[in-house]
């Protein structure tokens, strides 16, 4: 695994292996770091697909809007890079701030009919700042594929149509959520929370399921699913929702009305202990 710290270099091992395999196909997996099963699974599947298996490490400030959020965002590059070894991926590029962004960049995307919604309604500019740092690497990188987790519905669904509205040429899988035992998503975040938040946070999960649970049992009240998932929620003294939301899988407007082959997300945004959590399901599921 060639551990890449610049442009330069991720240009020059890049060039050198598409001079070497002309048809080889290099598949991307973006992340923040302190990877868990999530990220692998990404590489996993990244693996099974490409000749060239590029990771990158890179704590985002653009997408930060709170600047606490990103000070205490977890860091551990030795034991991400040695997870990236053992999922024998060929280049892992971990670029400085100064590298990504020489100069603030004076640029900046939109797409206010899904950002506005969901997590985007909560955290101004998060969005935003996560479809330049893509954007920036997609052309850095210029993958034939790219791989995204569903836990962050919301920005697959954004990363995929930025792909369609920029013309960048390459594939978006969005891949399924990974999940505790508990049923709590798997999150970088998790580490923050005690023993006992970690047992409220898995309410969360558990509330979407009951949820689900009765819209499978033939409810069509949006209200009263939307209902059933914060109660189990809040049920949890240290959690505090900050939404519950059924939306469309692909505009991630609000639904109004269920019928009985409407498929939807329910999706939510929960503090736990202070800890900001999301999680989604799709109906009807996978
Ligand atoms: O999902 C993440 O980890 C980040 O938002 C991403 C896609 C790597 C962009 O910084």
């Amino acid at each position: 695994m060639q551990i890449i710290k610049t442009i330069n270099d991720l240009t020059l091992a890049l060039s050198e292996f598409r001079k070497k395999n002309p048809a080889g196909r290099v598949g991307f997996v973006p992340t923040m770091g302190f990877l868990h099963e999530g990220h692998l699974s990404l590489m996993k599947k990244a693996r099974e697909q490409n000749e060239c298996v590029v990771v990158s490490i890179f704590v985002n400030p653009l997408q930060f809007n709170n600047p606490d959020d990103f000070t205490g965002y977890p860091v551990n590059i030795e034991r991400d890079s040695s997870l990236c070894k053992d999922e024998k991926i060929d280049i892992l590029f971990l670029p400085s701030k100064e590298e990504m962004y020489p100069e603030t960049p004076l640029i900046s995307l939109n797409m206010p009919a899904l950002v506005e919604t969901l997590c985007g309604k909560y955290r101004a500019g998060h969005f935003e700042g996560v479809m330049l740092v893509v954007s920036r690497l997609f052309h850095l990188v210029m993958p034939d594929s790219a791989y995204f987790g569903k836990k962050d519905y919301q920005q697959l669904a954004i990363i995929k149509r930025m792909t369609k509205d920029l013309a960048f040429p390459l594939n978006i899988f969005g891949m399924p959520t990974m999940r505790e035992r508990d049923g709590l998503a798997m999150s970088s975040r998790n580490v923050r929370l005690s023993a006992q938040a970690r047992e409220h946070a898995s309410l969360i999960n558990r509330g979407l399921k009951l949820s689900l649970q009765a819209r499978s049992k033939g409810n069509l009240n949006i209200e009263e699913l939307k209902e059933i998932a914060r109660d189990v929620m809040e049920s949890g003294s240290m959690n505090r929702v900050e939404y519950v939301q059924i939306v469309e899988p692909n505009t991630l407007m609000d639904i109004e009305y269920l019928e009985d082959d409407t498929e939807f997300v329910i999706a939510c945004a929960v503090y736990t202990d202070g800890v900001r959590l999301i999680d989604n399901m799709e109906w009807p599921g996978e």
